[in-house]
This record gives structure tokens, sequence and C-alpha cells, in this order.
């Protein structure tokens, strides 16, 4: 029989660019450093396998955010710590993974519009404002931010590494790693 904490989901919501992934790659490692199974659910990575049915359009993306919560369901119900790094722009949809989740950390990688759009990972930013695409979360797509995340990242006074210890020390402080937190309810 497993012994230990009780595995948890960590969610990072955010704007394009935001800095979800870069800062999930630096999570999980330091996670599985200290003995936990984590493992990168990444909403693009996940599009190119059980989502590449899937389109931006609202119906689109609550699905898609509706498997990966599945998903880290099963994960976290094993002991395991899913680190989703998901854009996620509805609340309901965040709610619904909470739900069906539980055991749920909401991470807000907090990066105002602006910084996103001159990172600009992918050129959609630069896509959508020339009219070539369509369905853009901050465009003209909505991103609702979280209103009571049990984590935010200031992304533009930390570096990724600094946010993933920050995000590894709120963990800490708030007894996820210790299995003494209380899930709050959707
Ligand atoms: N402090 C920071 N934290 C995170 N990322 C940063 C920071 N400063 C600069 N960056 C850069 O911002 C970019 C963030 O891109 P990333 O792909 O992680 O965003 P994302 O939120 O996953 O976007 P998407 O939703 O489009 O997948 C990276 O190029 C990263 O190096
Ligand atoms: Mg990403």
């Amino acid at each position: 029989m497993r012994r230990g904490p009780p595995g948890f989901c960590i969610w990072l919501t955010g704007l394009p660019s935001a800095g979800k992934t870069t800062i999930g790659k630096e999570l999980v490692p330091r996670l599985v450093e200290r003995g936990w199974y984590a493992d990168l659910l990444d909403g693009d990575e996940i599009r190119l396998g059980i989502s590449s049915d899937l389109g931006f359009d609202r119906k689109s993306r609550e699905t898609h955010a509706s498997r990966v919560a599945f998903l880290s369901k099963l994960l976290a119900r094993n002991g395991a710590i899913p680190v989703v790094t998901l854009i996620s722009p509805y609340r309901s949809s965040r709610d619904h993974a909470r739900t069906t989740i539980g055991r749920f950390v909401e991470v807000y990688v907090n990066t105002p519009l602006m910084v996103c759009e001159d990172r600009d990972v992918k050129g959609l930013y630069k896509k959508a404002r020339s009219g070539q695409i369509k369905e853009m979360t901050g465009v003209d797509d909505p991103y609702e931010a979280p209103e009571h995340p049990e984590i935010v990242v200031d992304t533009l006074n930390l570096t990724p590494a600094q946010s993933a210890a920050y995000i590894l020390g709120e963990l800490e402080r708030q007894g996820w790693l210790s299995g003494t937190a209380t899930p709050r309810p959707a």
C-alpha cells in the first residue's frame, strides 16, 4: 500500500505567453526531486493527442479543459501531481476542474496583456491583431482571471526559476506537500 501525502493537481492558468509552460517545466523537476511523481500536462501537447479533434471556440476550449481535468483526476487520485499548463480562459471550466479533481491548486500566472503581447512566443497576438486568426484569448476572446486562486505568480518581478521556487514554497506553506491542506470547494 502506498504511504505518504495524497496527490493533488497544480493548475496553471493565464494569458497566452504568460509563462505557464516555462514555469511548469521548472516546477516538475523540483517536485520529482522531493520524491513526488509529477508530470506536465501541457495544453498544446494534449491538443496533439486526445484533443486533436478540437478547435478554439468556447465549446472546444471547455471540452479540452474537461479532458485535462479528467486525466488529472486519475493521476492525483493515484498519488501523483499533474502540473497542468493550460490557458483555461473560462472561470466555469476551472471551477469544473476543481470540482472534478477535488484536491486542486489554482495558480494564476499573472502577466499583463501588454507584456504577453510583447513576448508573443508563437506569434499569435500579431496574427490576431492583423486579423489573420480569430478567437485569440486576450484579443477577441475573453480571459477571465481567477478571483480566488491558491497562488498568484508575478512574472514581472520573478524569473521562471524564482516563480517555481515561490510556488513550491506556497505549496509547503499551505500544507499540500505534507497532506494537511484543506481543499477549497468551487
Ligand atoms: N519571469 C518569467 N516567467 C515566465 N516566462 C518568462 C518570464 N520572463 C520571460 N519569460 C518568457 O516568456 C515566454 C513565456 O512563454 P510560455 O510558452 O511559457 O507561455 P505560456 O503561458 O505557456 O503560453 P501559451 O498559453 O501560448 O502556451 C517564454 O519565452 C519565457 O522565456
Ligand atoms: Mg504554454
